[in-house]
């Protein structure tokens, strides 16, 4: 069954012109594209979407690299979209990510790990309407 997934360029991807091999990747594994936006972050929405690490140490690094400059938001569908997107970005620290992954063929960082995708079919759910919904 098809399943919806929301993936952010981050402000890195973007300014290292990854965009188009990262859409490559994504169309080439057979996934669609159903809609896609570029802008820069606010703080407030950086803010909610990560929420969950509010305390942790990394945070306030966290919110001023995501909202540094224009990311793109990807709705992107599939069967099971959420865990094949996931399992083609890799491991959250770029340094110990897979080759053959978007992080680990193209990211050498922890906090600019180039990509995010929604973990679950939930935090999909509210990602999209987050940020194509909300700040519409
Ligand atoms: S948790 O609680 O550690 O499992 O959090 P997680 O849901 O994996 O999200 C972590 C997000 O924070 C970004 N980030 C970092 N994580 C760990 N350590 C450091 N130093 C760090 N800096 C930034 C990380 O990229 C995850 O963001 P997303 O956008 O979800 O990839």
């Amino acid at each position: 069954m098809n399943e919806q997934t929301l993936v952010i360029i981050k402000p890195d991807g973007v300014a290292r012109r990854l965009t188009g091999r990262i859409i490559q990747r994504l169309e080439d594994k057979g996934l669609t594209i159903t809609d896609i936006k570029m802008t820069t972050m606010t703080a407030e929405l950086a803010k909610e979407h990560y929420q969950h690490l509010q305390g942790r140490p990394f945070f306030d690094e966290l919110i001023a690299f995501m909202t540094s400059g224009p990311v793109v938001y990807l709705i992107i569908e599939g069967p099971q979209a959420v865990a094949v997107v996931r399992r083609m970005i890799g491991a959250t620290n770029s340094l110990e990510a897979e080759p053959g992954t978007i992080r680990g063929d193209f990211g050498l960082s922890g906090t600019q790990n180039i990509i995010h995708a929604s973990d679950t079919p939930e935090n999909a759910r509210l990602e999209l309407l987050r940020f194509f919904t909300q700040s519409d």
